[in-house]
């Protein structure tokens, strides 16, 4: 049987991002919480071309989580204007850019102006495919698993066919391979509830820099650790192969001691 354990030398496919920090970059320059967010967006822009640029098929990114609504009323309106100016400020300039747009998160509960701007932008770039980017937008790795539970019992699958394959079908990003590099900016290292079904053996990648900061270097820097890693998928790896041998394990008495 073909092993499948890989040594990494292709570009990965699939690249998520949590993007931290902005909160903390806009502090440090004495400045709202929402001028980071601001920055955070422009950096966005750069980076989804930097990573179209180095042929990466699929970027997910994560930017507002379905435990965000926790934050201060005044936050949470301004990330949601923010997304709606950002969207007709950048939508046409990455339409050109041959950037298809999709949402992965509840729309159900966001407001009709928000859901409208992020399928409008859905809508508009549906012919792209140079890149998907996915934007996870009231988003939990939970609730995606829930959802994919959800519609596969309406859809009437008995428990005898539900396996892996049968659920992937039903995840919010059944469009896109798995994630096969996972990056966080902002000196966290928590998977705050992103993408979990998906990024079971994804490379995990954690930086300091803080989003707002992160550029086509910094993703070139996540790109080197990951063409650094031998993937195994819980295969034995080609590290220590080469003499066929399996060791054997000693034929060990037990010891009479504690028992
Ligand atoms: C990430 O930056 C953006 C969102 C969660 C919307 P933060 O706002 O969490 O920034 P920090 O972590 O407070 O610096
Ligand atoms: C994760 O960042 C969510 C997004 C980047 C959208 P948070 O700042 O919300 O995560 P925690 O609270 O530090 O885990
Ligand atoms: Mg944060």
């Amino acid at each position: 049987m073909a092993s499948s354990s890989q040594a990494v030398q292709s570009p990965p496919r699939h690249v998520a991002i949590v993007m931290d920090g902005n909160g903390r970059w806009a502090r440090k320059r004495f400045m709202p919480r929402g001028m980071g967010h601001k920055a955070g967006v422009d950096a966005l822009v750069k980076v989804v071309q930097a990573t179209a640029d180095r042929g990466i098929g699929y970027l997910t990114v994560f930017a507002f989580s379905s435990e965000n609504w926790k934050r201060p009323e005044e936050e949470v309106s301004g990330l949601m204007s923010l997304l709606i100016v950002a969207l007709s400020k950048y939508l046409a300039k990455l339409k050109d850019d041959g950037v298809r747009i999709r949402i992965a998160g509840d729309l159900d509960s966001v407001s009709d102006k928000v859901r409208e701007a992020l399928r409008g932008a859905e809508r508009e770039t549906q012919d792209n495919s140079r890149l998907v980017l996915t934007v996870a937008f009231n988003y939990g790795g939970r609730w995606d698993i829930v959802q994919a539970c959800q519609r596969a019992m309406a859809a009437g699958l008995r428990p005898d066919q539900l396996d892996e394959q049968a659920l992937a079908k039903f995840m919010t990003m059944n469009y896109a391979p798995d994630p096969d590099l996972f990056i966080r900016t902002g000196g966290e290292v928590r998977l705050s509830n992103f993408l979990l079904w998906q990024s079971a053996y994804a490379e995990l990648f954690f930086t300091d820099c803080l989003w707002p900061d992160f550029d086509g270097a910094e993703l070139d820097r996540a790109l080197a650790s990951f063409y650094a890693r031998e993937r195994r998928f819980g295969d034995v790896g080609t590290s220590g192969e080469g003499d066929g041998a399996i060791g054997v394990i000693e034929d060990v008495q037990p010891s009479s001691q504690g028992n």
